[in-house]
């Protein structure tokens, strides 16, 4: 029996997908625990590409439970939506394959309305770029203790209320500071209630559900969204998301124990991306920046932006080994490095002429630091063939040695393209 977290370890899009995916046939539950639908998780399967944003990324085996813990937040549109596109899949999501937490909070239509206006009402160098998905809102609505929760869907009268004294003030908001529309409490109330007859039958406790498994001797894994430098606290604040992304949110966020989690494996791109705002100090501007954009094919899996490119940064790679405890590597998109003559890596950053080896916390210090790098000599061969560890260019295995030592972590996944098959295990984290 073992439970593993897998989070990002960068700004988000590192290949969790895959990773839950591949991981998926060792584990019984599958547990998002944080974020919304501005997460986009692409799988692919002998070819066939499939994008989640809500729905756990390991819903495409049959015999496996997923859950939506009570730290993530649901656009119930938008999770009927997923399920319906897998019907069409031939995949249909029955009560016994997702479980939904009566606490996790709902996304409602004015979350998604404010975070437009609201980015839209910043100037360019204090837009965030948000996924526009309602995700700040709607968080903070939780914290300010006026979110409506999935369960309140099956009391009529208790959402009514909810809804009333919700619409009253974002409305507000709305026409007042925002010179938008109003959005009518009927219009929301009964689309609302359509959706919750939808969903009843997959609304429970998943805290109590995952302590049966975990007595049972199940294994559970854990799927993180988004990436470190977006966590909430710990990112590159403020251009982060609204949650908490790192491994111990996946006990907040699912209502499980921490001294029950056996291992954090860590999803690092072998190069970095962003999307959005804010700073990325090894970004390139360079033609090599775009061939990694153009080979990595490098566009959002949710709103379809272009991610800016650059090197790997052990600055950030180290930060995630930190705040997550990091026990495994799984190193993706090696691939993407194939044909450049010179790979390079930050191993520190300069801030004003000062070695610094975390990030900034003061938002201008960590867009002004410089990367400082070293360099490694690239490999020109094609890897995506590879499936032995050994049959890797002698410079890939050094690359991966490298950032081995340099975290202090071991590699113990490495991807060499975006199908499930194009995977190296090494190391088995509900093995190890
Ligand atoms: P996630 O949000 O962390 O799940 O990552 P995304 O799905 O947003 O972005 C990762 C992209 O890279 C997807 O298009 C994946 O299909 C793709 N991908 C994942 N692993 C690899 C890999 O090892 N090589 C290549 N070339 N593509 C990969
Ligand atoms: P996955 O799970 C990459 C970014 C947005 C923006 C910032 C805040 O696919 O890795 P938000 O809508 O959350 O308020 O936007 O966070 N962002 C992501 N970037 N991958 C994600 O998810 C992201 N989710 C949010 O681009 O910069
Ligand atoms: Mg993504």
């Amino acid at each position: 029996m073992s439970s593993v977290v897998v989070v990002g370890s960068q700004w988000g899009d590192e290949g969790k997908g895959k990773i839950v995916d591949l991981l998926t046939q060792y584990s019984d539950y599958i547990v998002r625990f944080q974020g919304g639908n501005n997460a986009g998780h692409t799988l692919v399967v002998d070819g066939k590409q499939f994008i989640f944003h809500i729905i756990p990324s390991g819903i495409l085996y049959e015999d496996k439970m997923c859950m939506i813990g009570n730290g993530v937040i649901i656009d119930p549109g938008v999770l009927l939506e997923e399920i319906e596109h897998l019907k069409d899949k031939q995949l249909e999501v029955t009560a016994d394959r997702l479980m939904i937490s009566e606490n996790a909070h709902l996304i409602m239509p004015y979350h998604a309305r404010l975070d437009q206006v609201k980015e839209a009402a910043l100037s360019d160098v204090k837009k965030i770029g948000t996924t526009g998905r309602g995700i700040g809102p709607c968080y903070m609505d939780k914290v300010g203790r006026i979110g409506i929760k999935v369960g309140d869907l099956l009391d009529e009268q208790l959402f009514k209320e909810k809804l009333n004294a919700a619409l009253e003030e974002k409305n507000f908001l709305l026409t007042k500071k925002f010179n938008a529309d109003p959005i009518a409490f009927e219009d929301v109330y009964s689309v609302a209630m359509k959706h919750a007859e939808q969903l009843e039958k997959y609304i429970g406790n998943v805290s109590v559900v995952l302590d049966t498994a975990r007595k049972d001797g199940k294994n559970i894994l854990f799927e993180g969204a988004q990436g470190t430098q977006l966590d909430i606290d710990h990112g590159t604040y403020p251009f982060v998301t609204s949650s908490n992304t790192i491994a111990g949110n996946a006990c907040n966020g699912a209502g499980f124990g921490p001294a029950h989690i056996d291992a954090v494996v860590g999803i690092m791109k072998a190069y970095t991306t962003r999307v959005g705002a804010g700073p990325f100090p090894t970004e390139l501007f360079d033609a090599t920046g775009e061939e990694l954009q153009q080979k990595g094919h490098e566009f959002g899996a949710t709103t379809g932006r272009r991610r800016r490119c650059g090197w790997l940064d052990g600055v950030v790679a180290n930060d995630a080994v930190r705040l997550n405890g990091l026990t495994g590597l799984a190193l993706t998109k090696l691939d993407v490095l194939s044909g450049q003559k010179t790979i390079k890596m930050a191993n520190a950053y300069d801030l004003d002429g000062k070695p610094c080896h975390a990030m900034p916390s003061n938002i201008k210090q960590a867009a002004s630091v410089k990367p400082v790098y070293e360099e490694m000599p690239g490999w020109n061969s094609e890897i995506d063939g590879i499936r032995d560890f050994d049959d890797l260019p002698a410079e890939a295995k050094d690359y991966i040695k490298r950032i081995e030592d340099f975290t202090g972590i071991k590699a113990q996944i490495v991807s060499v393209g975006p199908d499930r098959r194009e995977t190296l295990l090494l190391e088995n984290p509900f093995e190890k």
